[in-house]
């Protein structure tokens, strides 16, 4: 590889975070372009007037970064809006362009950075680590797709999952029993809407305990999944870290035996509370503990199972003992006193400080193989390690087959072991968009299997909002609908317009010969899956503020419709393009357009798509599931 592009500076004593793959000799000083406040330990970047910064991965805002401040501290947090500044993921590379000059950076601290990009002052960027320990990548290039390969390159190979993985998956928190299951299958295939996975949510557990499964709701459950794959279904899991305290549960005990978990200061183990009520959590950064768990995974693959979906891995804590005795106190105290209106925000505040609190993350450690390191110094690697636990699992186990993973959290170096789907979203318009921003910087980050809950975690979901998403969400890698107990049943059969949802998804599946190319294009040459125009179009200043159109690998852009009632919307287009109108597979206008502004009409079931000079667009004739796809046998549409 070319390093000589590349730059590293070290500050403190770095972790071994496994961010990167290639050894890069060290320069000293601080990094060219930056300066460096001593006592704040900030790096200061004056930004131009015209730089854009693209980049960090899952994070809230647009495209274009500036203008906010983020900080990579891997938090679950489903009421995200914009003026929160931490998601579910950490990925701390970014690249600053102004149009004829750009470089890339890269913070590999696992602990919590603030990137403050122009929000304390306009024209200013600051990188703030917590934890000084850091190694600082700077990386130039001509371009920015050139920067994009070079930092790929340095963090290694991306995750590609099996090939049924890019079709449609049903999820929901609520299903109970192989019957819930069951209906699923059976209401799609008598619509005739292509499905290839069913997710099991927490309750297909005994009592959320890892690695069991419910045998009342759930006899024979290999039988089960032989069942659903005769249906041309697999079914997908969750796993949760945290084991729960249970005398007799075998791994809890087995846990506890070889003191695989982790501890406080006085050597004690951590309780902490999740689903299961109170919990241990493995120690993942230690590798011992990895091979532990990962081998765990094994009663779910003799079972038949093939993928899985790693969640609640910030970690997520619901409440820790000791936290929870503090609250206690603190109300005890105030329920003696006469309460004053500032008392009574101060009894809400002590409520409200109760899950994923800051100090809860100070209280354990890890045993970093040999090296005891206090958990918030390395929170982000947390779900990094559980993913590649599983990874590293699956290798041993089932080398000769792809198993499907993603996760919750992450932080950069964890897209060489699994995908990612961006967490608890809610059903509004404004996170269809966010979802449209964040895909091209997960992209960035080597996060290519990728995707969001479609129509919305949380909230009740609309028709149209959930049609809409669809019309992105057939272009997202991961293309999962799934949505919180006791919000609106939003399986797609439960709307009117089901003819329509029916041939939004085998538009889907038509398209997945373009799709599996484009990601394995991207996959094998470092490449991005989705990017924003900018990228392509560098030298048209008009590409600088489009916010809500994508390039999808390098024949065509989308530009999906993401507001309440539109029918309609206006594009922009860098050259001219051929715009096919889907409302099918089969069923579509088409019409050339040039360079410019355009409002184009786009009915509730209609996708727009735009093809580039000379390239074209492949389409499969639609099977119920991937692997019933000709994929030899393709119509292309040209330009
Ligand atoms: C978390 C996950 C969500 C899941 C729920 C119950 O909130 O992010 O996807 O449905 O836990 O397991």
């Amino acid at each position: 590889m070319k390093i000589d592009n590349i730059r590293k500076y070290e500050f403190g004593t770095p972790y071994e975070t496994g961010a990167v793959v290639c050894d890069i000799p060290k320069m000293v000083g601080i990094p060219e372009r930056f300066k460096y406040d001593m006592d704040s330990q900030t790096f200061i970047y004056d930004l131009h007037e015209k730089d854009m910064v693209f980049g960090l991965g899952e994070t809230l805002r647009g495209i274009n970064k500036r203008g906010w401040i983020y900080v990579s501290n891997n938090a679950d947090d489903p009421s995200h809006d914009e003026n929160k500044t931490s998601l579910y993921a950490s990925q701390n590379f970014l690249i600053v362009d102004d149009g004829s000059d750009c470089f890339g950076i890269f913070i590999d601290n696992p602990g919590s950075v603030t990137f403050d990009i122009g929000y304390t002052d306009m024209n200013v960027m600051t990188i703030h680590p917590e934890y000084n320990d850091t190694t600082f990548y700077l990386i130039n290039g001509n371009t920015p797709a050139e920067i994009v390969k070079s930092f790929r390159e340095l963090i290694g190979k991306s995750y590609v999952p099996p090939v049924w993985a890019f079709g449609y998956g049903q999820s929901r928190w609520g299903y109970k029993t192989a019957d819930d299951i069951r209906e699923v299958a059976a209401r799609y295939k008598e619509l005739g809407i292509p499905l290839d996975m069913i997710y099991m949510d927490i309750d297909y557990m005994q009592d959320f305990k890892v690695f069991t499964i419910n045998p009342e709701r759930f006899p024979n459950f290999p039988d089960f999944v032989k069942e659903m794959k005769a249906e041309g279904i697999r079914l997908v899991p969750n796993v949760d870290p945290g084991v729960k305290i249970e005398d007799g549960y075998d791994i809890y005990e087995e846990g506890k035996e070889k003191g695989y978990y982790c501890k406080k200061e006085d050597g004690q183990d951590l309780v902490a509370a999740v689903w299961p009520g109170k919990v241990h959590f493995p120690d993942f950064l230690n590798s011992d503990v990895r091979k532990w768990f990962g081998d765990n995974y094994k009663v779910f693959l003799d079972a038949g199972l093939e993928g899985f979906w790693n969640d609640m891995n910030e970690p997520a804590i619901f409440y820790s003992e000791d936290h929870l005795a503090e609250v206690f106190e603190h109300v005890k105290e105030l329920e003696k006193k006469e309460l004053d209106i500032w008392g009574f925000f101060e009894f809400k505040d002590v409520l409200g400080s109760i899950d994923n609190n800051p100090e809860d993350y100070r209280r354990f450690y890890h045993d970093l193989d040999g090296r005891k390191v206090r958990h918030d110094k390395v929170h982000n690697l947390y779900s990094v390690n559980m993913t590649r636990s599983a990874s590293e699992a699956f290798k041993r186990l089932a080398p000769d087959k792809k198993i499907l993973l993603f996760s919750r959290a992450s932080y950069t170096g964890m897209h060489r072991y699994g995908g990612v789907w961006t967490g608890d979203n809610m059903a509004r318009w404004s996170h269809l968009l966010l979802n449209i921003q964040m895909m091209p910087a997960l992209s960035m980050n080597g996060f290519l299997f990728a995707g969001a809950d479609i129509g919305g975690f949380g909230g009740n979901t609309t028709e149209d909002l959930m049609m809409r998403w669809v019309e992105f969400g057939i272009f997202t890698p991961l293309f999962r609908n799934h949505s919180a107990i006791g919000t609106r049943d939003q399986e797609l059969y439960r709307f009117n317009r089901k003819s329509d949802f029916k041939n939004l998804v085998e538009l889907r599946y038509a398209l997945i010969p373009y799709i599996t190319s484009v990601f394995m294009n991207a996959a094998e040459k470092n490449d991005m899956y989705m990017k924003p125009l900018w990228f392509d179009y560098r030298g048209d200043d008009r590409c600088r503020e489009v916010e809500d159109q994508l390039l999808v690998g390098d024949s065509i852009m989308i530009a999906p419709v993401h507001e309440q009632n539109a029918t309609g919307r206006y594009v922009y287009l860098p050259e001219e393009m051929k715009l096919v109108r889907f409302r099918s597979y089969d069923d579509y206008d088409t019409e050339v357009l040039p360079k410019g502004d355009h409002y184009i009409k786009a009915e509730l079931n209609e996708v727009l798509v735009f093809i580039r000079p000379g390239r074209e667009l492949p389409l499969a004739t639609p099977a119920r599931h991937v692997e019933d796809l000709d994929m030899n046998n393709l119509k292309v549409i040209k330009f």
